[in-house]
């Protein structure tokens, strides 16, 4: 049994002077420690399809399942990460990491000290004491991944959590990222506008259409890309082959838009 199972889901937003249809028969089903990545237009309904997987937001029909469990709630099993930290200023890092634990009635001295212990590991054990403010934007992403991993979901949703970051800060947390994510055997799913990033951290990606976003192609990534971290897959030829493809029918919708 896949670990994530969609099945037939739908999604309409309704409010008083509009309807609007953002997610139209999505089906898709997310094999235990995979990586996957979802590219497609502006708007096409990417983060509506991921807040539906955390259960922040319900379907309007069709069920999402991890684990053989309907989804109907946030539950500790499911980290997400938005482009924005959401560090809270006020709170030390130490208190920002173990956040969540606490909300859920999960903070214990263990606990607490796995947190510890993936902060060392992005590098940042010495910053536990200071305030999100005294921290770059790179080092802020990194604590909210680790807030994410605290809890020891296991399934992980990333909604473009490092295009805010500049080009250099950026791929190096793509290989952090993905080698912790590897590491430590969880599932997970990208949102990104960057195809050499999902290129670079995928074992498959999935391009939705124009809103009402359905799931127009899925593209494998090689067995000899995945190999690789992201920075080393970014220089082989097959990369440059994959991108031209994904570009390519990226542009089909643009063209589809103007004729
Ligand atoms: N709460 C809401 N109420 C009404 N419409 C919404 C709501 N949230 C999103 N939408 C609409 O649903 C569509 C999909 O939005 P969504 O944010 O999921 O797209 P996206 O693919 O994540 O976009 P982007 O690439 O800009 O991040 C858009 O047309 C958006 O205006
Ligand atoms: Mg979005």
């Amino acid at each position: 049994m896949a670990l994530l199972e969609i099945n037939k889901i739908e999604k309409t937003y309704f409010s008083k002077t509009s309807v609007t249809e953002a997610i139209k028969d999505i089906n898709l089903a997310v094999e235990r420690g995979e990586f996957i990545s979802i590219i497609g237009p502006s708007g096409c309904g990417k983060t509506t399809l991921l807040s539906m997987i955390s259960g922040l937001l319900k379907p309007t029909s069709g069920t999402i399942k991890l684990d053989g469990k309907q989804i109907t709630k946030p539950t500790p099993e499911t980290g997400y990460m938005l482009q924005q930290d959401y560090l809270f200023p006020w709170l030390s890092i130490r208190r920002n990491i173990t956040l969540g634990l606490k909300t859920m009635g999960l903070l214990t001295k263990e606990t607490e000290c796995h947190a510890l212990h993936l902060l060392n590991e992005m590098g940042l054990g010495e910053f536990k004491d200071v305030y999100p403010s005294q921290l770059s934007g790179g080092m802020r992403q990194r604590v909210a991944l680790v807030r994410m991993l605290a809890t020891q979901p296991k399934l992980l949703l990333l909604d473009e959590p490092f295009s805010a970051l500049d080009f250099q800060t950026k791929l190096k947390l793509e290989d952090l990222v993905h080698s912790t994510i590897k590491e430590h055997e969880k599932t997970a799913i990208l949102v990104t506008h960057d195809i050499s990033e999902a290129i670079a951290m995928s074992d498959r990606i999935v391009m939705l259409s124009r809103r009402p976003a359905t799931i127009h192609r899925i593209f494998k990534v090689p067995d000899a890309l995945k190999g690789l971290e992201p920075f080393e897959a970014r220089n082989t030829a097959l990369f440059n082959d994959l991108f031209q493809d994904i570009w390519e029918e990226l542009e089909s919708f643009e063209h589809k838009r103007t004729s």
